[in-house]
């Protein structure tokens, strides 16, 4: 163990899905940047990031695929692996929610909670949504669909274990409330306090009894734990947490920062720190929610399609301008539009023109007029040059503020100014006009010497967001001595041996040109921001993303079905049991819709079914299929064609 001070970081941990879009890698490559940013500046860094592999949704997939939940998360967590060392992630750790030591200790937690009672049994009776794995309350839900993803949610009752939220709401709005810092940017902290927090908080369901792939409760095994409860846990559990060896727990614990995107800050800053409230342990410092990455169309999502695979990205482009370009585009925190094109752009101009072209000029000069000798190094305080040195001392610091914000893009800025103002130096000295004339010799060694260490410190300010670019830039300009990569050699102007061989070489960023037939999704990428913000909102995105493609509409098999049986749902006053006939085929559907019709209401009529949605279990009874029906505010009406026709009929 040693004396140096510790930083904490984490990625959210990732569901396992066959294929990462490039919104995904965003997180986990901002997450790295901070990371290496921190160990440059002596940190003993623990970065942390792992895969979220139970839960309904994961269950369900691997059953759509006809393997156990384990043989199918194995498979893709491996691949996620992959994709993480070609993005050159530098995590400290991976953690899965399979692994043996994280369930233990989470169950230890849900022990901990129910035998001080802060976890109790009752019964759950609302609406769930898959795919975001959150139970709502009817009051919740938009239009019937979950207030989150829009999307349909399923009604539940089961017998559950609640985690009494409630009763520390109101410490957790003085801890929020005392420690500004703790949620950022400061409007995800605004919108806990007064849409969740303020307006009070319900007991939370915390465990699922309608699939069995979960941690199970430990003293009653037929419950397994809330999947929220078991990825948050993974912070802590990663860390030894509740476990024989908990010494890097004691290390590294509380976190430094969570990142995570704006969508799941919910769950980090209301669930996460009542947990830690409630089992007696520190809070993390901070949870960063940063913006999403859409594409037209919406929020960059495989339901969806509209997705960028990085691995193609990164095969055409380099990991470097991919990263670059994720980091630099967007504020973090906004949202921000992708498109090829906009990536394209960026690489000809910051990295192929600027910082490009300041390195093939320097290399090539110090090649031409000095043997590829760097020559020594004399300050004779000429104004363009104390302009030049002054900007470069003071970028480190600058840059140090704003990660210390995880302002990424404005950190880049400042680089990047630096890059501008080294290659105005260039057409302000011109040095080949010096060259002509031999008295100037001593000038122009001054200004070479100049920008070759002006290039070495660009090469050490870049390291955190670019991992291979220093390397190329140290060696084309001789630098072998690992002193002079290190971010304390950036401080003070002057650290370059005169005496250097620089070697010229490639080309480090070639310009690239966008192909006509590649899809150009957007204009432009471009934070949103402004009048557009407004637009943008969580919901706006939403409203965007309910346009559907014809053939997503033809995935929906729609058909005439005669009702021949109805009957109540035993227990419940929302369900109805109906037998169908659908062409030759009988169907059981049940439906939310016992307030508004008696079963001889519908017994004979014809209705719309949605045929192939996927079964489930309603009060224990089967449902296979959906059947149509429109709300009002106050009522529902079956939806029913205008004439006789077949049952079985399909609808279009
Ligand atoms: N498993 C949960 C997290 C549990 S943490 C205890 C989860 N996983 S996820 O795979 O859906 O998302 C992982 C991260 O990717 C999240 O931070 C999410 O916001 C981020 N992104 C997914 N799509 C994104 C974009 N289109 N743009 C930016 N980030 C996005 O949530």
């Amino acid at each position: 163990m040693t004396d140096k001070k510790t930083y904490y970081i984490t990625t959210p941990i990732y569901y396992p899905s066959d294929k990462l879009h490039i919104g995904h890698t965003y997180t986990t490559v901002a997450a790295d940047a901070a990371a290496r940013f921190k160990r440059m500046l002596g940190y003993d860094v623990m970065f942390l990031t792992g895969t979220d592999e139970h839960g309904q949704k994961i269950q369900r997939k691997a059953e759509e695929k006809g393997v156990a939940p384990k043989q199918y998360v194995d498979e893709i967590v491996s691949g996620i692996k992959d994709l993480w060392k070609l993005m050159q992630i530098s995590n400290d750790r991976f953690i899965r929610t399979t692994d043996k030591q994280h369930e233990e200790a989470v169950q230890k937690i849900f022990k901990k909670l129910y035998d001080q009672g802060d976890i109790y049994k009752s019964e759950y009776e609302g609406w769930y949504c898959t795919p975001c794995e959150s139970f709502w309350t009817e009051r919740q839900l938009v239009d019937g669909k979950c207030p989150d993803c829009g999307r349909e949610v399923e009604l539940t009752k089961e017998e559950s274990y609640f985690f009494r939220l409630s009763k520390y709401q109101d410490r957790l709005i003085k801890y929020i409330e005392e420690n500004p810092d703790f949620i950022q940017p400061q409007t995800r902290q605004n919108e806990m306090l007064n849409n969740f927090l303020k307006p009070g908080l319900d007991d939370l369901c915390v465990s699922r009894t309608s699939f069995d792939w979960g941690i199970p409760v430990a003293f009653d095994e037929k419950h397994v734990i809330y999947v929220w409860i078991d990825a948050l846990s993974n912070y802590a559990t990663a860390l030894g947490f509740l476990s024989d060896d908990d010494s890097d727990y004691k290390r590294y614990w509380p976190a430094d920062v969570h990142l995570v995107g704006k969508e799941i800050v919910r769950f980090h800053t209301i669930i996460w720190p009542i947990m830690l409230m409630a089992l007696g342990e520190p809070i993390p410092k901070q949870v960063f929610g940063h913006g999403w990455l859409i594409l037209e169309g919406g929020k960059m999502s495989k339901s969806k399609g509209n997705v960028v695979d990085p691995v193609k990205l990164v095969e055409k482009y380099g990991v470097d301008a991919i990263r670059y370009f994720l980091l630099r585009e967007v504020p973090f925190g906004s949202d921000g539009v992708y498109s090829e094109e906009a990536l394209v752009n960026r690489m000809n101009s910051d990295l192929a023109n600027d910082l490009g072209n300041l390195m093939s000029r320097t290399i090539t000069m110090i090649d031409k007029y000095f043997e590829g000798i760097i020559p020594a190094y004399k300050n004779t305080g000429d104004p363009l040059d104390a302009d030049l040195i002054k900007l470069a001392e003071e970028t480190s610091s600058k840059v140090e503020e704003l990660m210390d914000k995880l302002l990424f893009s404005n950190a880049l800025t400042e680089i990047w100014k630096l890059i501008g103002r080294s290659n105005k130096y260039i057409d302000e000295t011109m040095p080949w006009v010096l060259a002509r004339d031999e008295s100037k010799k001593e000038r122009l060694a001054e200004v070479l010497y100049n920008l070759a260490e002006v290039l070495r410190i660009i090469a050490v300010l870049v390291s955190p967001y670019m991992p291979n670019t220093p390397a190329k830039i140290f060696h084309q300009l001789g630098v072998t001595d690992e002193s002079l990569k290190a971010w304390k050699s950036i401080k003070s102007f002057g650290a370059l041996k005169a005496g250097t061989v620089v070697n010229k070489g490639e080309i480090i960023f070639p310009r690239v040109e966008l192909k006509a037939e590649e899809p150009s999704t957007a204009a432009a990428v471009q934070p949103v921001s402004g009048k557009d913000k407004k637009k943008n909102t969580t919901q706006e995105t939403q409203k965007e993303d309910n346009y559907i493609t014809i053939d997503d509409f033809a995935k929906i098999d729609l058909r005439v079905a005669k009702v021949l049986e109805c009957e109540k749902i035993e227990g419940s006053d929302k369900l109805l049991k109906l037998q169908l006939e659908v062409g030759s085929e009988k169907r059981q559907v049940v439906s939310g819709i016992s307030k508004y019709y008696s079963p001889e209401d519908l017994i004979g009529k014809n209705v719309v079914l949605v045929a192939n949605l996927k079964p489930v279990k309603l009060r224990g009874v089967e449902s296979n299929g959906m059947i149509l029906a429109a709300d009002t505010a106050d009522s529902v009406v079956v939806v029913s064609p205008l004439s006789e026709i077949p049952s079985g009929s399909k609808v279009r």
